[in-house]
């Protein structure tokens, strides 16, 4: 059985204000299910592997939140990180802590907050994924076909002629721009990053070495200290030298061995707003609506509200109006780009 890696420590603005720092999306029931999109990530991989081979990466600050939700999980088995350095520091840890467990550990790496509608397929793929990923060191990923050019993901280009389900990958682009984006959606042979890789554990530690060893190093140098009294202190010596880079663009841009295996599991990165109203229920005129509200004359709108307050609106498409907190939003359905903006401005106002 493989061990399972959540990624669990990114901060998820774009849900703003319904994600707070202190409460980041994949820490929420966002689609009202009854669990969080961690717990559905980890349910859906409990399928495939057992609690104690699972390790969740993530902010010190969470310990207590992934405490919580996943309590069928080996608390020893959450990896806490003492800041923000990106993917790639993120998957280091688990690995060099698996590598002293199981040196022939097989690995599946997963972020904590996406959607998989198909979970049977989902399984299959992954199987798939961890048979290819048994051949040589191959660093296995898995893709979805586009179905618009979005700039926040990775695009993979593959050998359309491979033989097996494992395709073999020609290019790896990180977030491109959107005429690349474009272009790449359009000549059909790209698929997106789904962000889960397979992989045997000593092969992502081989790609470490040759592609970060700055990193590498810093892990290696400490491996005496995993399972000791001794880790955490070395943890936060480490996290302030590692750089703060993906493994997208720190390892699977550069190497030459990575593979895909297609996804055909109904798969969402619940990105934004956007995305999270285009899978919910609609009415008629395309509007989304959670909690009290009336609407009239409104179309393609999404209303999240959940106190007691009724919401009367009139007037209005391609709207959100949510609140959360002591925060009532109301912008643009569509208007992603400005969120960053929206939270650093509302931290200024205290
Ligand atoms: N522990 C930890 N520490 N987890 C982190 C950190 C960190 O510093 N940064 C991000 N994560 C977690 C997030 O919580 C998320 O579950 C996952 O790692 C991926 O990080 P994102 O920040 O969401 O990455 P992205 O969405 O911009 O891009 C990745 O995912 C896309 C698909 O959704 C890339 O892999 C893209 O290539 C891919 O297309
Ligand atoms: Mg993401």
């Amino acid at each position: 059985k493989p061990y399972v890696v959540i990624m669990a420590g990114g901060i998820g603005s774009r849900f703003w204000p319904y994600s707070r720092n202190n409460h980041p999306k994949q820490f929420l029931d966002i689609l009202g299910t009854g669990r969080t999109l961690l717990q559905m990530t980890f349910d859906r991989f409990v399928q495939i592997s057992d609690p104690d081979r699972f390790f969740v990466v993530t902010n010190d600050s969470y310990f207590d939140l992934v405490k919580e939700q996943l309590p069928e999980m080996p608390e020893d088995h959450i990896l806490t990180e003492p800041m923000r350095r990106n993917t790639a520091a993120c998957i280091a840890f688990a690995s060099y802590k698996i590598k002293k467990l199981d040196p022939e550990a097989r690995v599946v790496v997963t972020p904590a907050d996406h959607l998989i509608l198909k979970d049977e397929k989902f399984q299959l793929r992954v199987n798939d994924a961890l048979d290819a990923a048994d051949e040589n060191e191959r660093l296995v990923t898995i893709g979805i076909k586009p179905n618009r050019p979005e700039t926040g993901y990775g695009y993979i280009q593959f050998m359309t002629d491979t033989n097996g389900v494992a395709k073999k990958v020609k290019t790896f682009t990180e977030k491109p721009n959107l005429n690349l984006a474009k272009t790449f959606v359009e000549s059909g042979d790209f698929v997106w990053n789904s962000g889960m890789f397979v992989w045997k554990n000593s092969s992502i530690l081989k790609a470490f070495e040759k592609y970060m060893p700055e990193l590498a190093e810093v892990f290696e140098e400490g491996e005496g200290f995993f399972y000791t009294d001794q880790e955490q202190e070395f943890i936060k010596r480490a996290y302030s030298l590692v750089k703060n880079i993906s493994i997208d663009y720190g390892v699977m841009e550069k190497s030459e061995n990575v593979f895909v295996v297609l996804g055909d599991f109904g798969w969402s990165d619940l990105g934004s707003w956007m995305s999270l109203h285009e899978l919910q229920p609609h009415d008629d005129k395309n509007n989304v609506v959670e909690g009290n509200a009336l609407l009239y004359d409104t179309s393609n709108s999404f209303v999240k509200v959940n106190s007691d307050k009724l919401v009367v609106v009139q007037g209005l498409d391609n709207y959100l109006i949510t609140e959360a907190d002591n925060v009532l939003l109301i912008c643009k359905l569509d208007a992603e780009k400005k969120f960053r903006e929206f939270v650093s401005d509302a931290k200024s106002r205290g």
